[in-house]
């Protein structure tokens, strides 16, 4: 396992937490096919990973395009910055896609999922969504509906 679920810290909104929950569940699930190349680097074991890889990337689309509806709904004023941390993160996972396709390189996914994605998703949750989503329930809260 990569990400223990109970490390990640929670938001104010249950949905993205929801989300949250099943984005470490696939990066769990695509850590275990990374390790089963390294371990045995056959033609099927690499057609798992970039199929899960596939399925990841379009949850994370999913996963950014539903948190950026809602901020420009509420019209959240750092909604570019917040927009630009994920945009900054769709380019790299698919670098690192095109990279390992290139070079056949099991590590270049190893390092980014270890080195990089972890610490990222990290932070962006604990900083990025933390005020996002406390924002949004600010704006949500009954006394606020007349
Ligand atoms: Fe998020
Ligand atoms: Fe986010």
């Amino acid at each position: 396992m990569l990400i223990d679920i109970k490390s990640m810290p929670l938001v104010a909104m249950e949905f993205m937490n929801e989300t949250h929950t099943k984005d470490v569940e696939i990066i769990n699930e695509l850590f275990a096919l990374v390790l089963a190349y390294e371990a045995s680097p056959t033609l099927e074991n690499k057609k798992r990973v970039d199929e899960l890889y596939g399925d990841w990337f379009a949850h994370t689309i999913e996963h950014f395009r539903a948190e950026e509806v809602m901020m420009q709904e509420k019209r959240f004023p750092p909604y570019p910055m917040h927009k630009g941390e994920h945009e900054k993160a769709l380019r790299l996972m698919d670098e690192v896609f095109r990279e390992w396709q290139r070079d056949q390189d099991i590590n270049i996914l190893k390092k980014y999922m270890t080195e990089h994605l972890v610490p990222w998703l990290t932070n962006h949750i604990n900083t990025m969504d933390t005020v996002t989503a406390r924002f949004f329930q600010s704006e949500t809260t009954p006394c606020a509906m007349h």
